[in-house]
């Protein structure tokens, strides 16, 4: 068993009252996901890609969304959720949190404290003429603020010293580099890696958390620092570096363009593009990594993770959702997937009026 699936192994069985199915790659469990984070293992999941209620768009048909009367107390929230994402994050992970224009400064400022904000995406929605519904009808002349027509993601690593670029990779690489004697010069001249603007540069950017150094790289500098003696071992290049790959065929700016999902029967009213969590996923984890989702609404994020051969964590409050995310993950069994039910109590015993129909179902899978 490698230690992602020890991981994954650990979580269940830390939050198993609250799992309503699972398979050996997803779990999915209902209730308040800020009790059930608290029972997760430390350092156990490699991403968090989730899309908490916004708050400042006071959506009825979202649970939670009107849940604060004060900004003050949504932000509060948050920042219990900050610091267990910090603590069951591995520290060569990843943070993905959606949020709307109105929240994203305020919510960056706050993660800043665990966590180094690299980027704050805006998605935009190239949605056709119409497709906005009662966006046509609006008077535009009666606007006072440029309409907000896009969303943020607030992407971030988890922090040291809550400094900027400060990174676990870094400050890892530093304390090895120090017992063993050697400096940042003499590694970067036995590995070949040569900064190009001053000799050295490569290892004491890598410290300073400014860049990573590539699988080939990190596996020459394992073979120069285990040939001192002075260390027993060297972490896989998959546990100690924050994996990042785009190159030019992927979205590789901060300007992400994916249209809204259309409305069908049964849509979630905040439902995101599986393939613009697809992009998300790809880009920051490897094969067998953890995915998790704390608002996990249609279960959209898990159906990316699964698809990517990820593992995938889903929790929802809301048990119509809940119903939607084991129907969507069964289909995906039942079509030859990974997801198998094992336990299913919600949709045997379950409001079934709430279920979505099977065709709806179909028409969001994509
Ligand atoms: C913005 S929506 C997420 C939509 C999702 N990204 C999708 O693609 O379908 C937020 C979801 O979080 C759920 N939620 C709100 N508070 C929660 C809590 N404390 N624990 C777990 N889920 C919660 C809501 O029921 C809602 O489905």
């Amino acid at each position: 068993m490698n230690t992602r699936e020890r991981d994954f192994k650990e979580i269940s069985s830390a939050i198993s009252s609250s799992i309503r199915i699972s398979s050996p790659d997803a779990i999915l469990a209902e209730g308040d996901s800020l009790s059930i984070i608290r029972k997760f293992p430390s350092q156990s999941v490699s991403v968090i890609l989730t899309d908490p209620p916004y708050h400042s768009t006071k959506k009825h048909n979202i649970y939670g969304d009107r849940a604060f009367s004060e900004d003050q107390h949504y932000l509060e929230w948050m920042a219990e959720y900050a610091i267990e994402w910090k603590r069951i994050l591995k520290p060569n992970g990843s943070l993905f949190c959606f949020c709307a224009s109105e929240m994203s400064a305020r919510l960056e400022v706050l993660f800043s404290k665990d966590f180094n904000v690299l980027s704050q995406v805006v998605w935009t929605k190239p949605n056709e003429p119409g497709f906005d519904g009662w966006k046509q009808k609006m008077k535009k002349e009666s606007l006072r603020q440029w309409y907000p027509h896009t969303e943020r993601v607030i992407f971030a690593e988890p922090a040291c010293e809550g400094n900027l670029h400060r990174s676990p990779f870094g400050n890892l690489l530093k304390e090895i580099r120090k017992k063993t004697g050697i400096s940042t010069n003499t590694l970067c001249e036995a590995i070949g890696a040569y900064g190009r603007v001053n000799h050295g540069g490569a290892v004491s950017n890598w410290e300073a958390g400014r860049n990573v150094p590539s699988r080939e790289q990190y596996e020459k500098m394992c073979v120069v620092l285990l040939a001192t003696g002075k260390i027993e071992a060297m972490p896989p290049y998959e546990d100690a570096v924050r994996p990042f790959m785009v190159d030019s065929s992927k979205e590789f700016t901060d300007v992400w363009t994916f249209p809204s999902v259309r409305p069908y029967k049964g849509k979630h009213p905040a439902e995101k593009p599986t393939s613009m969590l697809e992009q998300a996923i790809e880009a920051t984890s490897f094969p067998g990594d953890i995915i998790l989702d704390c608002f996990a609404g249609s279960g959209s994020t898990a159906l990316a993770a699964l698809k990517l051969k990820r593992s995938s964590i889903s929790i929802e409050i809301d048990v119509k959702w809940v119903e939607t995310i084991a129907a969507r993950l069964e289909l995906q069994g039942a079509e030859g997937h990974k997801a198998k039910k094992i336990t299913n109590e919600c949709l045997i015993s379950g409001e079934q009026k709430s279920r979505p129909d099977q065709a709806s179902l179909l028409a969001y899978t994509e």
